[in-house]
């Protein structure tokens, strides 16, 4: 299971990085203004800022919600960086764009999935990732993990290639569902990936290891 983080946050980033865990970033243009990065050109220097501190994927998002725009939007992230995956919207222009670029061999992230038919259609048009948002599900009583276990049904009677981004994970045990179910790759916050390491016998085990070992010294 890949693990991406989903933040604009360049030190939560780089923490991840560091834990030597990370396999890419996926961002929005929420996350960004979370940052306070605003402005085209400051938003394009931080995706290239953010390529250099990780080594693996860095889906950046395009606004606009028309072909065209897309494609250009698309083409100009894409080529900020070898590690870009253009991000575009589950709507009608998008299925088309991710066409275009899937025919290009230009990555692509197909966001705001939340239905199985929208995560078939994405495959179709050769998305490389398609992101189900599980917690914005959570949020209004539908179960998020649900969609990510029809999700990888229907792709494996396939065999398509796309690859399911768990995304709009809110906690640890969202990760480990996600990983039971066989997603390809989970996107979340530092907060969920940190509390993968958390038990209290661990921490409790280790101060009893580390006491005995000074009262031998
Ligand atoms: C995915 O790529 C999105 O950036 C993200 O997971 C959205 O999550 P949220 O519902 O916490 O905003």
């Amino acid at each position: 299971m890949k693990f991406f983080i989903d933040t604009a946050n360049l030190n939560q980033i780089k923490e991840a990085q560091d834990l030597g865990v990370l396999d890419g970033v996926t961002t929005n243009p929420s996350l960004m203004a979370k940052e306070g990065i605003t402005g085209a050109n400051n938003i394009l220097k931080h995706y290239v800022d953010i390529c250099e501190a990780v080594e693996g994927d860095v889906s950046a998002e395009v606004i606009s919600v028309d072909f065209q725009g897309m494609v250009k939007e698309g083409e100009q992230l894409a080529s900020l960086h070898p590690q870009i995956v253009v991000k575009i919207p589950m709507i009608k222009d998008g299925i088309k764009a991710l066409k275009y670029f899937s025919d290009l061999n230009i990555k692509t992230n197909c966001t705001l999935i939340f239905s199985v038919g929208q995560a078939l259609l994405a495959a179709k048009a050769g998305a490389t990732f398609v992101s189900p948002f599980i917690g914005r599900l959570d949020d209004i009583s539908t179960d998020g993990l649900s969609l990510i276990s029809e999700i990888r049904e229907i792709y494996d009677n396939y065999a398509f290639e796309t690859e399911i981004l768990a995304a709009s994970i809110r906690h640890t045990m969202h990760i480990i569902d996600c990983a039971k179910i066989g997603a390809d790759v989970m996107t979340g916050p530092l907060s969920a990936i940190m509390g993968l390491l958390k038990h209290p016998l661990t921490d409790s085990g280790l101060k009893k290891f580390l006491e005995d070992y000074k009262k031998g010294n």
